[in-house]
């Protein structure tokens, strides 16, 4: 056989191996009661947590609403797993409420600093995601909340409350 058939058919074993159940990363969908969500702790007026619901949830908190059928397929579930630790690292709307005042105060800021460049859902995601799109005026929205989260907050600071 010529080489390019053997790597070929190396690659083809490769793919399929990997399709094994066991090599399967486990789901983010935590059935725990959500106690620390950003809900239960800030004031998250109806249409922005709607907002937050559909367009971040997905990879910012313990549960992730549905996932796609090519979910199934390796390796994209590594890469979507991938994501969804990474962006958890950085913000768990799940878990916002047992931030410290700081760290809340700091991803408020990094909320509005993504909202106003537009940098969040990723790109990648939003290809196969019509419905988390956010209109120009929902960026704005999510925003001027996210700075008036953090004006609340540096408020309280000052009035020592
Ligand atoms: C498809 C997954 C995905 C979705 C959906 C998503 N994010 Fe992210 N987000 C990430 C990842 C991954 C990171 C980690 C940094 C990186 O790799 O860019 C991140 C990082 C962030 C950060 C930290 C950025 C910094 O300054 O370091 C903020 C804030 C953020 N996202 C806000 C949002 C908001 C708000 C939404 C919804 C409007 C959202 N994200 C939707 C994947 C996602």
């Amino acid at each position: 056989m010529k080489r390019w058939g053997k790597i070929l058919i190396g690659f083809i074993i490769l793919i399929l191996v990997i399709q094994i159940p066991a090599f399967n990363p486990k789901k983010n969908i935590s059935d725990a009661e959500p106690v620390n969500d950003i809900a239960n702790a800030y004031d998250v007026p109806m249409d922005i947590l709607m907002h937050l619901y559909n367009s971040c949830y997905d990879c910012h908190s313990n549960y992730t609403k549905e996932y796609p059928w090519y979910y199934h397929i390796q390796p994209v579930s590594w890469w979507m797993s991938l994501h969804i630790r990474n962006a958890k690292k950085e913000l768990n709307f799940s878990e916002f409420a047992t931030y410290s005042p700081k760290k809340a105060e700091k991803k408020f800021h990094e909320i509005q600093e993504m909202m106003e460049k537009k940098a969040m859902p990723l790109k990648s995601y939003l290809l196969m995601h019509d419905d988390a799109k956010l209109s120009n005026s929902d960026y704005q929205d999510v925003a001027e909340w996210a700075k008036k989260m953090q004006n609340e907050m540096g408020r309280k600071k000052v009035n020592g409350e």
